[in-house]
């Protein structure tokens, strides 16, 4: 990977990035209560090959080592979630220290390293006992994950700086409460759309919660931005692409980063409105310290002929990963530039980038994944790009260190830098591994060269 032509500050974060369900394993132990993917998994139909978290990569146990790998790259920062259902059982009540003991032992380590933890308080894994009582769709969850998010910041907070409430609340919402695809599997506009304003108020509540208790805490949300491109040129492309783009992306942003929800994609969704209360919106829009994106693909969409919602058209000219997702690296580019122009956006770090790859072990045992090594580097290269032209990126996190449960997928498509043999979980590092090192290395002493412009 030649890291020769990319430029960034010398003190840019390097990272790895993890997520609770998708590879702790350990579903049963220490007290750990249910989980909505618990529950997701095992209903029959929901994830591919019946697969689910209960061993994953077996994380809860194999951390140390795990560790030592992050120690090998050379990481900066690790990015992991914290299993709410580790920390309360039921959601809410007492708390339960032998789930917090985990992620006690497991920041000591990653400190001892000089690694530092990353955590964001939900990933995903809602506690079942939430769920029954409604799930994100009523606002006591919202006031549940403000107990979660203190339980924690009390045992954490003298070593954890850097918080992010949320990952994704869009996939949460939508992939969960609309499209079914997710847990807790549910299919209603209406309760995406209260889904989604309940996750963004508890990010604000719990916000205020970190800063008031924790003087040195920088809080931040990780959102999935997925950018919508017109396919053709057409006005009915273009009013097509904004419409997506409404509700995708800037039904988060616009709350978070402007204290309104946009009003075309609220006329879009009408009769359907957030159950927005008097102050939510001021909440929800406290300032951010960072601000975390994950991207993955662009999206092409086209007017759909009947006047309903927009077509998704496939990227005819990129490359695609096993995920089947187009590789656009200028998307990111792009979306960085559009950040900085349209939100005057805090510092950003990429919390989350990759590709699913067909990896296979040769006849040595070693896994060559030349493609995952070009992803990481061209789209390292449209940061790189758009820092050059003043978007405030501070950092970018690999999607992920380790092969691991890829939710509704189940363990059939590999994202990892380093490959986990499910069997035997033993972890042999890919090619990209070598090359993500070599790359931090290389950057590390070129960016002890003063570069024009900066
Ligand atoms: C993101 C999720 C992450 C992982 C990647 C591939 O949407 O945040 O957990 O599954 O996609």
């Amino acid at each position: 990977m030649p890291a020769s032509d990319l430029r960034l500050p010398a003190d840019f974060l390097w990272g790895a990035a993890t997520a609770s369900y998708q590879v702790e394993g350990a579903v049963g132990e220490d007290g750990r209560g249910e989980s909505i993917w618990d529950r997701f998994c095992a209903t029959p139909g929901k994830v591919r090959g019946g697969d689910s978290g209960e061993v994953a990569c077996d994380f809860y146990h194999r951390y140390s080592q795990d560790i030592e790998l992050m120690a090998d790259l050379g990481l900066d920062a690790f990015r992991f979630s914290i299993a709410w259902p580790r920390v309360l059982p039921e959601g809410r009540g007492a708390v339960n220290q032998a789930g917090l003991d985990f992620y006690d032992r497991l920041v000591d380590a990653l400190l001892a390293r000089g690694i530092q933890p990353f955590p964001t308080l939900y990933h995903w894994d809602l506690p079942q006992a939430l769920e029954d009582e409604g799930g994100w769709t009523v606002r006591s969850t919202a006031e549940a994950f403000v107990d979660y998010a203190e339980a924690v910041a009390s045992r954490l907070g003298d070593r954890v700086t850097h918080w992010t409430t949320h990952n994704e609340p869009s996939v949460a919402a939508w992939l969960g409460y609309q499209l079914g695809i997710h847990a807790p599997g549910r299919t209603s506009l209406a309760d995406s759309v209260a889904a989604a304003h309940h996750l963004l108020l508890s990010h604000g509540w719990a916000t205020d919660v970190l800063r008031g208790g924790l003087p040195d805490a920088r809080v931040g949300i990780a959102l999935a931005i997925l950018p919508a491109y017109p396919a053709g040129d057409g006005d009915g492309d273009l009013e097509a692409a904004r419409r997506f783009d409404g509700t995708a992306n800037r039904w988060f942003l616009d709350p978070l980063l402007r204290g309104v929800y946009p009003a075309d994609a609220l006329e879009h969704l009408a009769p359907v409105a957030p159950p927005d209360r008097p102050g939510d919106l001021e909440t929800i829009a406290r300032p951010l310290d960072f601000l975390g994106i994950n991207y993955y693909f662009r999206q092409l969409v086209r007017e759909s002929p009947d006047g309903g919602e927009p077509v998704f058209v496939g990227d005819p000219d990129a490359p695609r990963t096993a995920m089947g997702w187009p590789v656009y690296p200028d998307g990111l580019f792009d979306l960085l530039v559009r950040l900085r122009d349209e939100y005057d956006p805090p510092p950003i770090y990429i919390t989350e980038n990759g590709a699913a790859f067909g990896d296979v072990r040769g006849h040595d045992g070693s896994v060559h994944d030349p493609e995952r090594q070009a992803y990481i580097h061209d789209h390292l290269a449209a940061v790189a790009r758009a820092v050059e032209v003043g978007a405030p990126v501070r950092g970018y996190f690999v999607w992920s260190l380790l092969d691991n449960f890829e939710w509704a997928e189940g363990y059939s498509k590999r994202f990892g830098i380093v490959y986990v043999d499910y069997p035997t979980l033993e972890r042999v590092p890919k090619s990209s591994f070598g090359s993500y090192r070599d790359l931090i290395a290389r950057m590390r002493s070129a960016a002890a060269v003063p570069v024009a412009g900066r």
